[in-house]
């Protein structure tokens, strides 16, 4: 679906049916004077005594079909104390996805409705940003492996424009909008690739997709492989991946437009496993399957660069993406077996279903040596030890750098990623002591997420901004929303992205 926007004011607007959006005990024909004038039948529109405007309440009144404007899909906010930038994301997204029902093919939005829709403390601006996005992310599905199409398949309606009331488009509102089209369209980039199942998702197949992002938008691309990986001494990421069949890859790739080059680089780091058996600490059978999306970190960062690669930010930022398959296999890393880190470090594997902090410490000391990072955040689907902390709708945020952490956090629920903080207490590193290596790759069941955190610290360098984001919980999802389908869900594309466009305050 494209956006659009209409200028010119009501006389000029035309789409086949106008989203509004109505709160609790406010009267709908109230919503807009300018839509009332557009479409003079909404005041008398029977079904408009009947609608309650309750959250996911949705009414289609329906004009005379000569009018310029002859639909309004009602959508329902609830209590406007209680409305969230959440509420009015799935709000949008009921909305689309009623008009897809409908097969309405023109979809409008009044764009003076969304100031005074706007949550305290959010601008006309970023309920612009979310309408779009949401209305977006609802229209997703995963449908690419269905040989046998649905009959009752409705195709997308072809256009949603906001509609404006002066001559022109305001520039603010036209960013606005177009920035919630990127981020969407970086989060589907990101759901294909968690749903994606991973006889097709290989490490190659991220290289390749980061290969065409880097073609369509000017980012530079390095892929390495496997014997370049091994020699570059990184034994633990080796370590994963020496049972794979599958060619394991380090993907970097980086985003520096004109006058950037010389910026220190805000660099992500994302695990990359596109599939966990477990390795020879093999998993249990039941749910092994959803272990293909455990590459939702590399690719909340592909998402990333997906939605970069539509706008304009004047920020140099890097994307390091170890990717392999943690396989069982003659070849593949016994339990108890040692070996070298790229920092030096040895690290006994007592569980080689662990494997996500052993990649990410070698991904890790490489990013440090190679820049200086502004600042360094890694994400992964790192433990089921975070899932059962925080339930599956909220990261764990291990930070000790306040700004930082209060950045990803504040940003996050703006945008709809909920970050939780968990410590990194220093004691905990006791957990991981080994008789034979300097460190473990396991602890105690007790505290695993902690334990697996304090596992990545040990390859921090001092002074290094950083943070860790344990996505294991809310990066795919079994819960069916509006804004949702199931499957992968996109999560963290676009906190990173407001981390790239807003920055991060200093320490
Ligand atoms: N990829 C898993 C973590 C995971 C679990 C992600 C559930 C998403 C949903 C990770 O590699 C893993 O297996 N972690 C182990 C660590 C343990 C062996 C210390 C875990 O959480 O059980
Ligand atoms: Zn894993
Ligand atoms: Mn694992």
């Amino acid at each position: 679906m494209d956006i659009r926007f209409q200028a010119g004011g009501h006389a000029a607007w035309r789409a086949g049916a106008v989203m509004v959006f109505v709160f609790k005990d406010e009267p709908l024909a109230e919503v807009d004077s300018q839509l009332v004038e557009a479409a003079p039948w909404l005041t008398i529109a029977p079904a408009g005594n009947d609608f309650r405007a309750a959250k996911d309440e949705v009414a289609v009144l329906h004009g005379p079909p000569a009018f310029d404007i002859p639909r309004v899909v009602a959508v329902g906010l609830g209590k406007r104390e209680d409305c969230t930038l959440e509420r009015i994301r799935l709000a949008a997204a009921a909305g689309i996805r009623r008009c897809r029902d409908l097969r309405v093919e023109n979809v409008g939005v009044v764009a003076a409705q969304l100031g005074r829709m706007a949550p305290t403390g959010h601008d006309a601006l970023r309920v612009a940003e979310e309408v779009v996005c949401g209305a977006l992310l609802g229209l997703y599905r995963y449908d690419r492996f269905r040989t046998v199409k649905d009959d009752e398949r409705a195709e997308d309606p072809r256009w949603l424009a906001l509609l404006c009331e002066g001559k022109n488009v305001p520039d603010d509102l036209h960013g606005a909008a177009r920035k919630g089209e990127a981020v969407a369209l970086g989060m589907g980039v990101a759901r294909d690739l968690v749903n994606g199942p991973a006889n097709i998702v290989t490490p190659a197949f991220l290289a390749s997709e980061a290969e065409a992002l880097g073609r369509k938008h000017g980012f530079r691309v390095e892929v390495l492989g496997r014997d370049e990986l091994s020699s570059m001494g990184m034994g633990a990421f080796a370590s994963v991946f020496r049972g794979a069949e599958e060619e394991a890859r380090l993907i970097v790739i980086e985003h520096a437009p004109a006058g950037t080059e010389e910026q220190q680089p805000l660099v992500f780091v994302g695990k990359g496993v596109t599939f966990d058996t477990g390795g020879i600490s093999l998993k249990p059978a039941a749910k092994m399957h959803e272990m293909k999306g455990d590459m939702a970190g590399a690719a909340a960062i592909l998402g990333l660069f997906a939605a970069l690669g539509e706008r304009d930010l004047p920020r140099r930022v890097v994307g390091v993406l170890p990717c392999t398959e943690n396989m069982p296999d003659g070849r593949a890393t016994r339990p108890g077996d040692v070996v070298t880190t790229l920092s030096g470090k040895t690290v006994e594997i007592l569980n080689t279903d662990a494997e996500g902090r052993l990649l990410l410490c070698d991904a890790l000391t490489y990013a440090q040596r190679r820049w200086q990072p502004e600042a360094l955040v890694d994400l992964a689907t790192l433990t089921g030890a975070c899932v059962v902390a925080l339930g599956t709708e909220v990261a764990g945020l291990f930070c000790d750098d306040a700004a930082l952490a209060d950045a990803i956090a504040s940003r996050g629920e703006t945008v709809g990623d909920l970050f939780w903080p968990l410590p990194l207490w220093k004691s905990y590193a006791e957990n991981l002591k080994s008789d034979v290596a300097d460190l473990a790759n396991v602890g105690p069941r007790e505290g695993g997420a902690v334990n697996a955190a304090l596992f990545l610290r040990q390859f921090i360098d001092d002074g290094v901004r950083w943070a860790h984001l344990d996505i294991a919980g809310p990066a795919f999802t079994a819960k069916k929303s509006a804004l949702c389908p199931g499957g992968g869900t996109g999560f963290a594309v676009r906190t990173l992205f407001e981390l790239v466009s807003e920055g991060i305050p200093a320490a």
